[in-house]
């Protein structure tokens, strides 16, 4: 099946980190997400269930056909979503976003969110759930754009991960940036783009509390890839210390900021 190397793992600690992820990330992330006239949603690269369990909790009415490559995620995703798989409210099937098992037109929405950075052809993912939807159908697309984030006081130990990290998924096949990308890729797969925003993770000192919950997030999204980026060769792990230590020192300085902008796109099928 195609997909590039998940630089975080398939471990039970990372699928905890993926559940924790999603809820605290949902008032960025689905804000403006609105799934009132869908009735049978698509969710490509549904992973450990995250964010279905989350647009379940807001839309009971709804219903979800989830694909993954993984099957360790999936057997995850049937755990947390064990009485929606139950009551035939959520299916989950092991395959590709590259060749879904689903026919042409046959579902009234599609969600997709952090997939595309890690597939090695976003623009066939993008297609395929496009494929899929019936005429007028919206899709909503949300996907990391790296380049954005700032963390200070910062240092070059950060600076230097943090490019490592972006080279070793880059290098396996992945799209650390494909952000940037989302409307030219809507566009290819022949759906209209309503919007297109770029979203500000924003923590200062207006809200020290918020401040360290997401340099405390993001320190997590960074500590699960290490042991990939150190297997690469990309990053010396005598230096991950230093790393952590630059999330300590803007977690107690009183100008302390993390500011991280990620994309979010709502199109429809022509
Ligand atoms: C970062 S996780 C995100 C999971 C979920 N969307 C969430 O937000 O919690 C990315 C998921 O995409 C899956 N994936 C990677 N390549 C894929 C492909 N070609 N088709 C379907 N899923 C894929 C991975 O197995 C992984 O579960």
């Amino acid at each position: 099946m195609e997909s590039s190397r998940y630089i975080h793992g398939y471990s039970d600690e990372e699928g905890e980190r993926l559940l924790a992820q999603a809820e605290f990330l949902a008032p960025w992330v689905l804000d403006e997400v609105r799934l009132d006239g869908v009735t049978r949603l698509l969710e490509v690269g549904v992973g450990v269930g995250a964010e279905t369990l989350l647009l379940r909790a807001r839309w009971p009415a709804l219903r979800v056909f989830g694909v993954d490559v993984s099957a360790a995620s999936l057997a995850r995703a049937r755990q947390t979503l064990a009485a929606d798989v139950e009551a035939g409210a959520v299916t989950l099937v092991r395959a590709s976003g590259t060749a879904l098992p689903l026919a042409a037109r046959s579902v009234d929405g599609a969600f997709l969110c952090w997939v595309l950075e890690h597939v090695a052809d976003p623009a066939h993912v993008v297609g395929e759930a496009a494929r899929c939807l019936r005429p007028g159908a919206p899709a909503w697309l949300t996907e990391v754009y790296n380049r954005s984030l700032l963390v200070e006081p910062g240092g070059p130990a950060l600076d230097d991960y943090w490019r490592a990290l972006n080279d070793v998924q880059r290098a396996g096949g992945g799209h650390p940036d494909i952000g940037a990308r989302l409307a030219e890729l809507a566009g290819r797969a022949g759906l209209a783009v309503e919007s297109l925003r770029f979203v500000p993770v924003l923590g200062d000192a207006r809200d020290p509390a918020r401040r360290r919950a997401l340099l405390d997030y993001f320190e997590s999204l960074l500590r699960s890839a290490a042991p990939a980026v150190v297997r690469a060769g990309a990053f010396a792990a005598a230096r991950l210390d230093e790393v952590w230590a630059v999330f300590e020192r803007a977690r107690a300085a009183p100008d302390g900021l993390l500011c991280y902008t990620f994309a979010q796109l709502i199109a429809r099928r022509r």
